[in-house]
């Protein structure tokens, strides 16, 4: 039975080897200051864990853990494999990663293995076997943090190594070349393979490489790297059996496969770096909510910057109030933890400009301390909405595999990405308030009152079954142009686009005419004329009806947006980009004819959300504007922290959170 989470964890990365042993007991006075329970430690130690093959010091870690034990501060280890020490490099240089063009990368950063090094997999689990033998019932343990950030530098290694691993998954997966030639479309410009051996990477090719080879590797990537994370997971495991095992995911991340990654973990956690100069970073909040969905439970925050980061050109400050609102935005969205890189911003290396929980002036009363301390001992009265649920009423599609094939070269337009086309759905959601979960296809929807597949450009015929089904159950459907258009092998739905949804939707799709870059034109609708980019096309009602039509050029009073009743449901079709302005009406529409309504009727600008446990409810109410918001509630609510109430009128100063319990 794995140890049930009992309080709210607040803290940060915590690497005590950078500094003097006396610098240790002032971190210590200060955690307790800042409210700090929990802190990540041992993530870049191994080359002073282990100066040589044979040889392996636990010194340093052994009086960090004990400290973190007398002073009831709870550990979160990591196996320390995420930089190998430059002997490995120079030992088994093969460890290292190949890029695109053939250049080996050199040690002297982080994360320089190859995803399939021999030599790195045995000698990270060695490293992870002493620490798992050593620490497993250490008192400080809480829990297991597995290397870091997989993926985050080397998503992808063109060794060759990586080549005739490459081959035998492909053996795998296909089982015969003949499959594999069916699969991939080789009789396309003669790519027909006979043997295995004959399959390279795709690296650089004359021009455009095979698309499904393409995908192919990036599969193989992401589970050549899941591989390295089951293999430590297992030496972890043989050792700890009530201990959570994870590692830090980074939201929205194209590189790993995240909903295939969280089935082998015990709680998913994530690393947000909003850019400060946002003034509201939506597509960190949008991570949230899929980090939260991978396993639709709580999950961490397990890094975020106290103030700036150093690896922008510009690196902006968060401005009094903003770590907060932005530490309660991931709260609202269903964290069980807010954790910093880094506890004490570093003197040296390449990231001392990278704020820290404790700046470089050491000062308690700068306000970067004091933001932080503030909310750490605020944090302490949310105890009792751990495993809380996040109450989620409406679903968007996410799947890797389409943001794969979706992204890569020869499409009508290089306009249309993952991110702008679901961000484009999800800040309106945002906006009106409607709490959302992120599903994988292979998910069920009937939960949902409404479920949003933008970009679904590759979507299997189990998938396009499962849409059929739930739209004739009564479910609404929205989707947008270019989604439908590929079976799992991207291949063509012949017959018309979108030839995954063509009936549920009641239209077909002609050809498609993008837009140029910057390009806008417009469509006319019941509410008036908006603007469009992106994209038109040619749409054919085949039992819908249009409720947008194009206004310009040969498409001109042709269908841009229709609906179609389809067995007891109703299934929306957007065949353009619009604007924001129209967007909230379509699904003002759509989310009224559904019943869905947010929580509470709250001004532009304020933010509400749910979270419910057992019969308790909480309310969370945050203000992303610079004006105090007044706004009715309708009754008397308990407040979580500080013990008061609010009664019939919520007064939310600007930048301020409350959270109330119904
Ligand atoms: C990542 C890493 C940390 C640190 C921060 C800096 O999240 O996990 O080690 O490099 O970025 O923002
Ligand atoms: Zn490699």
């Amino acid at each position: 039975m794995l140890r049930e989470q009992q309080n709210f964890y607040y803290g940060g990365d915590y690497n005590p080897e950078q500094w003097d042993e006396r610098v240790w007991l002032e971190d210590m006075r200060l955690m307790k200051k800042a409210g700090v329970n929990y802190v990540s430690v041992n993530i870049f130690s191994w080359a002073k864990l282990q100066p040589n093959e044979e040889t392996y010091d636990f010194t340093t870690l052994d009086k960090i853990m004990n400290m973190l034990a007398e002073n009831g501060i709870g550990a979160d280890l990591a196996t320390g494999t995420a930089a190998p020490p430059a002997w490995i490099a120079r030992k088994y240089p093969e460890s290292l990663p190949v890029d695109v063009d053939g250049t080996r990368l050199l040690p002297g950063s982080r994360q320089h293995y190859c995803p399939n090094s021999v030599d790195y997999a045995r000698l990270a689990g060695a490293l992870t076997r002493k620490v798992a033998e050593r620490y497993h019932d250490h008192p400080a343990l809480v829990m297991w943090h597995i290397n870091n950030e997989y993926g985050c530098h080397i998503g992808e290694c063109y060794c060759g190594k990586c080549q005739t691993d490459f081959q035998d998954w492909l053996k795998g997966k296909y089982g015969t070349t003949e499959q594999l030639n069916v699969s991939w479309s080789t009789d396309f410009w003669s790519q027909r393979y006979y043997e295995w051996e004959e399959i390279f990477l795709p690296g650089k090719t004359p021009t455009y490489a095979n698309p499904n080879q393409q995908v192919d590797f990036k599969r193989f990537m992401s589970d050549s790297l899941l591989d390295l994370y089951k293999m430590e997971r297992d030496i972890l495991r043989e050792f700890s059996v009530d201990i959570p095992i994870m590692t830090n995911l980074m939201g929205l991340h194209k590189p790993i496969d995240g909903f295939k990654w969280a089935p082998e973990m015990d709680l998913v956690s994530w690393d947000a770096y909003p850019d400060p100069h946002d003034v509201i970073p939506y597509a960190q909040f949008m991570a949230h909510d899929l980090t939260r969905s991978l396993k639709k439970k709580p999950f961490l925050l397990m890094e975020q910057a106290a103030s700036a980061v150093n690896w922008r050109s510009q690196n902006g400050v968060k401005t009094p109030g903003v770590m907060r609102l932005w530490s309660y935005e991931s709260i609202a969205h269903g964290a069980d933890g807010i954790m910093f890189f880094q506890w004490r911003a570093s003197q040296g290396g390449a990231e001392k400009f990278h704020s820290g929980m404790v700046p470089h002036s050491g000062d308690e009363d700068s306000r970067n301390f004091r933001e932080v301390a503030e909310l750490g001992q605020e944090l302490r009265g949310l105890d009792e909405l751990v495993g809380s649920e996040f109450d989620a009423q409406v679903a968007i599609v996410f799947d890797w595999e389409n943001w794969w094939a979706l992204e890569l070269d020869s499409k009508p337009s290089d306009l249309v990405t993952y991110m702008r086309q679901l961000l484009a759905y999800y800040k309106v959601l945002h906006r009106l308030n409607v709490r959302v979960d992120f599903v994988h296809p292979s998910e069920d929807l009937t939960g949902y009152k409404v479920v949003f597949a933008p970009a679904s450009y590759q979507a299997s015929r189990d998938f396009a079954a499962k849409v059929t089904e739930y739209v004739e159950a009564g479910g609404h459907f929205v989707a947008n142009f270019f989604s439908g258009i590929v079976d799992e092998n991207e291949r063509v739905y012949l017959g018309g686009y979108p030839g995954a949804y063509r009936d549920v939707l009641g239209i077909y799709v002609e050809e498609f005419a993008p837009l140029k870059h910057g390009e806008k034109h417009e469509i006319q609708t019941q509410y008036g004329d908006f603007d469009i980019a992106v994209w038109e096309e040619v749409i054919h009602l085949r039992g819908a009806e249009a409720i947008a039509s194009f206004k310009d050029g040969y498409m001109k009073d042709m269908p841009a947006v229709a609906v179609n009743k389809f067995g007891a449901g109703t299934a929306y079709y957007v065949g353009t980009q619009p604007d924001s302005g129209y967007l909230e009406r379509l699904l003002r529409d759509c989310l009224d004819a559904a019943d869905i309504a947010p929580a509470f009727a709250v001004p532009d600008g304020v933010e509400v959300t749910v979270r419910r446990k057992g019969d308790v409810t909480y309310y969370f109410f945050l203000n992303h504007t610079d004006v105090t918001q007044v706004f009715p509630i309708g009754g008397t609510f308990a407040e979580l922290v500080g013990g008061g109430a609010v009664a019939d009128f919520m007064t939310l100063p600007a930048r301020d959170v409350k959270i109330l319990k119904g």
